[in-house]
């Protein structure tokens, strides 16, 4: 499945010479291959592999902003921060993407912005192009850690699985390290143990 965009093409060019110029090389690739693995999911699952590659691409446009202008961003467009994104500014790189992804290349997709939205935490409701760039954030064959290359195996099989091993890994993380977990994981969790047949 695709969109049918005659400038498809000419907005993938722009977006990525626009990732050239503003993100780190390191960030830029990750970003890159998060696009490879998320159309690569996508079409095996059959699922928008448009959309997957629009929220993969811009996904972290915002990771390298600084704390100080995440909150003047956020403030601008009126995006309320909950306590848990108070305590990590960071996570705002996701929920404010899809301001970022309209001002900047007029891109305004629900679908898209849901995905780029809950690629951190996860959510309790995943649609499919959320799930895809959940597990492709996290599985890019760039990714160093170990869970990266079964769980890039398990997603080409079964990307609910893929999806519930992510936020499990992600959740026993955050504990691990005595961080603060965002209720959207915990509900994520809950949502995908539920569903699992
Ligand atoms: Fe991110
Ligand atoms: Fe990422």
């Amino acid at each position: 499945m695709q969109l049918h965009m005659p400038n498809y093409p000419k907005l993938i060019e722009k977006i990525e010479e626009h990732l050239k110029t503003h993100l780190t090389k390191h960030r830029c690739e990750h970003v890159l291959s998060v696009r490879d693995q998320s159309v690569k999911l996508a079409k095996i699952h059959n699922i928008n592999s448009d959309k997957a590659e629009l929220a993969a691409l811009l996904h972290d446009s915002l990771k390298e902003v600084p704390n100080n202008k995440l909150l003047q961003y956020a403030k601008e467009h009126g995006l309320l921060i909950d306590k848990y994104e108070e305590k990590n500014i960071s996570l705002l790189h996701g929920k404010l993407a899809p301001f970022f992804a309209k001002n900047q290349f007029g891109i305004d997709d629900e679908i898209v912005n849901n995905a780029m939205r809950n690629h951190t935490t996860g959510a309790p409701v995943m649609g499919p192009v959320d799930k895809v760039l959940f597990v492709s954030d996290f599985c890019e064959p760039l990714r160093l850690y170990n869970e990266a290359d079964s769980v890039r195996a398990l997603a080409q099989n079964d990307l609910e699985e893929a999806a519930f091993e992510v936020i499990k890994y992600k959740i026993q993380k955050n504990l691990s390290k005595n961080r603060i977990i965002h209720p959207d994981s915990f509900n994520a969790y809950n949502a995908m143990s539920q569903n699992r047949t």
